[in-house]
């Protein structure tokens, strides 16, 4: 197969892991015979930096012309004390998002064995869990209009905005990925208090009926935010909200025991985006310390969704849990001598 890989390193150590995972693949290209042909593309502070504009046109070009976008991070340390800049790095990825359409992000949350230890959870709560949180990306209150402040600046308001055509097919998808594992989705919302949940909860209801093997439950997002710390393993599929995702994937990341090691895939309309779920570290940008564990497992995301390549996507999966049982790790996870961000990726690519 031949296909062609956006790249779209970011900031801070995105191009670092960025490399690390286009290692990885370069290796799945040797042993399975096909053809990655990668284009790099700036986006968020560093394309501020370049063109004045997070998120430019030919980069949105480069995605839409690609197959797929494999995407490090954004972020940077300058534009987060200066609440009045004008043009921030994180409207590059909002500016992604609505234009590639995707609609949806996906963010499987699973443990890794050997580091189940440094859980805040007590290893008999997390060991097992295995869910997956299905975040609508492009609507509600990171997109609705009106927005903005009032003349005398004083006060401030966002508008939360959802149709019913969007909460479908973000349901659609969360049914869907239900029907293929445990069967459970559980809808997350605030349907007490918010006219926007209470449009949710309503159509799903309507769904509901289509998909009689499904076993449904609605949960309150406070709810589900104390659920996700004692019960993690009674999940299997959550679908919610953009806001509600947001804050409850990174809740639900954490118990693992390993924020920096998880992928992510966002998908809709155009191309599809895969990024590592956590940020641009700057503190450790250029030092190749950074683990590049979730880069690589989000390019076999992007293998598996975007090019139907299961069993490499399950090879990439198999060399990191083997890297991890090894101690090749770098020296967040590691409980022995740290590896550096490109001896991991190295050792990743060699032992595929
Ligand atoms: C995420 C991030 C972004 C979000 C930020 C960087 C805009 O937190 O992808 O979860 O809020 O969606
Ligand atoms: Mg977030």
């Amino acid at each position: 197969m031949d296909c062609k890989i956006a790249l779209l390193p970011g900031d801070g150590i995105g191009p670092e892991i960025v490399e690390q995972a286009v290692k990885v693949m370069n290796a799945v290209g040797k042993k399975f015979n096909h053809h990655f042909g990668f284009s790099e593309a700036p986006v968020g502070a560093a394309a501020i930096d370049k063109t004045g504009d997070p998120f430019p046109e030919a980069t949105f070009k480069l995605c839409m012309d690609s197959d797929a976008v494999l995407f490090g991070a954004i972020g940077d340390p300058k534009y987060d004390n200066d609440p009045k800049a004008k043009v921030r790095p994180e409207q590059g990825l909002l500016a992604m998002r609505k234009k590639l359409g995707l609609y949806a992000n996906i963010r499987p949350v699973t443990t890794f064995q050997s580091l189940i230890h440094k859980s805040p959870l007590r290893r008999d709560l997390v060991e097992g869990a295995d869910f997956v949180v299905v975040r609508e990306l492009t609507g509600g209150i990171y997109f609705g209009e009106p927005r903005g402040r009032s003349e005398d600046q004083t006060r401030a308001y966002d508008t939360c905005v959802y149709t019913k055509d969007e909460i479908e097919r973000i349901v659609r998808l969360g049914f869907e990925y239900a029907a293929r594992r445990k069967k459970r989705l559980t809808v997350v919302d605030k349907a007490n208090v918010l006219a926007t949940s209470r449009l949710w909860r309503e159509t799903v209801q309507e769904m509901a009926p289509s998909y009689p093997d499904i076993e449904l439950d609605y949960m309150f997002v406070d709810n589900a935010a104390m659920q996700i710390i004692q019960w993690p393993k009674k999940f299997d599929v959550m679908v919610t909200e953009n806001m509600f995702g947001d804050i409850l994937s990174d809740e639900a990341s954490v118990i693992t025991g390993s924020l920096g090691l998880l992928p992510s895939a966002s998908v809709g309309i155009h191309t599809s985006v895969f990024e590592p779920i956590h940020g641009s570290y700057p503190q450790a940008a250029g030092k190749d310390i950074a683990n590049p564990v979730a880069t690589v497992l989000s390019a076999a995301m992007l293998l598996e969704i975007s090019l139907n390549l299961v069993e490499e996507a399950e090879a990439v999966r198999k060399v990191v849990d083997r890297s991890m049982e090894e101690g090749v790790v770098t020296e967040d996870i590691a409980e022995g001598k740290a590896s550096k961000t490109s001896q991991v990726g190295d050792w990743l690519a060699r032992n595929l």
